[in-house]
Order: structure tokens, then C-alpha cells, then sequence
């Protein structure tokens, strides 16, 4: 039984007196929640003040990127050693946005994947296709290149530290959910890529998040399929209120 995670991806929003703001509104709304994985993933500048708001809490705290060497003249740039020193336990790679924006590929995500296993942080590796290639009817095919394109070279041990993301370009920010039969099928499609990969046993543990336009009346729905086992939710994250529902909705 896979237990489910619910990650709030924040984006570039947030100052750090808003950020502790929000997560000391979170972990109220929360209170001993114990119903499944419960991650934030503000700023880097944020990390370390959120962590002593959450430290001891239900709310586990990610980074939403890092960088592959671990320290040299790269300015700009953070390594997998400081991500972790800020209390940090979980890091996303690969979102489409830094796809899309800062020129990421499935080479650079696997190297970020591995410094991350380095450092002791759990990669949330996330892989989706545009609008243009679902039409296209090219979905499998972009998930499965992002897929064995991303985790290409991990051991067994590896995945097993390593939970998945699908969203779908076209679903995020746009108000646009994937409906839960489309999720359902390309997270199904994922478990396959992942059998073929590795095997059945790593097939059926990892667990594969969904993302794009999650909202607290759309998260019982897309949770309640077979393959979906949580969320990565960027707009509906930085209200304690929609976050924390959504949470409950996704483990009722
Ligand atoms: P929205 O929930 O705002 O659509 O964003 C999804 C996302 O990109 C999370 O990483």
C-alpha cells in the first residue's frame, strides 16, 4: 500500500515573512495530521525560516530545484549539501517550468536526481507533455523519454527513494485539470515504463503524484484512482486553507 504525499510547490512567490506566515498557518490547519505525506517547497531564500516554523510538525520541507556539483565557482547556483543543511528533505527536479524557462533536459534532471540521493534529499522528479504533444497524440511517448530519460541509470534502491510527478503542461495554472480517467491512464502507462525499467516490485512501490490545477473540490476524485497516489499543487499551495483541504479531501 503506497501511502499518499501531497507536495505544495511554491513557486516564486512568497517573501520569507510570508512564507513563515503560510506555513505557521499550515501546520495550524494541520494540527496532528497524520493521513499521509504532507511536503512544502518554498524559495530557497525561505528554507531555513520555514524549517524552524514546521521543525517537529506533520509538514516536511523540499527545495524546487538544485544544482549537480557540489561547490565551486557556479554563481547563483545551490548545492545538494545546502539544500539539506536548511532542514530540507525533499528537492523537485525537472518541473516543466525549468524545462520550459531555464533550458532543463532529461540529462541535466538526471544529474540533479543523483546529487540529490548524494546528499540524502528525496527527489520529486517531475515529467508531463505540452498541449501541443497531447494533441499531437504524442503523450506516452514524451512521459516515457521524461521517464527513462530521467531516472535512466538509478539502482532499485535508488527508486525506491524517488516519488514521481505527472503533470500535464496544458493542466497547470490554467484552471484545466486533466480529468481523473486521463490522469489515471498516463500514471498506469508510467507503472508500465517503470516495470520495464526496473521491475514489478519498483513498479508498483514508487509512488507517482499528479499535478496541474489541483483544488480542493477536484483532490478526492484524483486521488481516489488506482495509480494516483498525491499531488503536486502549485496555485491551491499557497493558501493554508485550500492546501489543507485538499490534504484531507485526498486521504477521506
Ligand atoms: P497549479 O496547481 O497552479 O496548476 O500548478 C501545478 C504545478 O506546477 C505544481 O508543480
Amino acid at each position: 500500500m503506497r501511502r499518499k504525499i501531497i507536495a505544495g510547490n511554491w513557486k516564486m512567490y512568497k517573501t520569507v515573512a510570508e512564507a513563515v506566515e503560510l506555513a505557521g498557518g499550515l501546520k495550524k490547519e494541520l494540527g496532528g495530521f497524520e493521513g499521509c505525506d504532507v511536503v512544502i517547497c518554498p524559495t530557497f531564500v525561505c528554507l531555513t525560516e520555514v524549517s524552524k516554523v514546521v521543525a517537529g510538525s506533520c509538514v516536511k520541507l523540499g527545495a524546487q530545484n538544485l544544482y549537480w556539483e557540489a561547490e565551486g565557482a557556479f554563481t547563483g547556483e545551490i548545492s545538494g549539501a545546502m539544500v539539506k543543511s536548511t532542514g530540507a528533505q525533499y528537492v523537485i527536479i525537472g518541473h516543466s517550468e525549468r524545462r520550459q524557462y531555464f533550458g532543463e533536459t532529461n540529462e541535466t534532471v538526471s544529474k540533479r536526481i543523483k546529487a540529490a540521493l548524494k546528499n540524502g534529499l528525496l527527489p520529486i522528479v517531475c515529467v508531463g507533455e505540452n498541449l501541443a504533444e497531447r494533441e499531437g497524440g504524442k503523450t506516452f511517448d514524451v512521459v516515457k523519454d521524461h521517464v527513462t530519460g530521467s531516472l535512466a541509470g538509478l539502482t532499485k534502491e535508488e527508486m525506491n527513494k524517488i516519488v514521481l510527478a505527472y503533470e500535464p503542461v496544458w493542466a497547470i495554472g490554467t484552471g484545466k485539470t486533466a480529468t481523473s480517467a486521463q490522469a489515471q491512464e498516463v500514471h498506469a502507462y508510467i507503472r508500465k515504463v517503470l516495470a520495464g525499467m526496473f521491475d514489478q516490485e519498483v513498479a508498483s512501490a514508487t509512488r507517482i503524484q499528479y499535478g496541474g490545477s489541483v483544488k480542493p473540490e477536484n483532490a478526492a476524485e484524483l486521488m481516489g484512482q488506482a495509480d494516483i497516489d498525491g499531488a503536486l499543487v502549485g496555485g491551491a499551495s499557497l493558501k493554508a486553507d485550500s492546501f489543507a483541504a485538499i490534504i484531507k479531501n485526498a486521504v477521506k
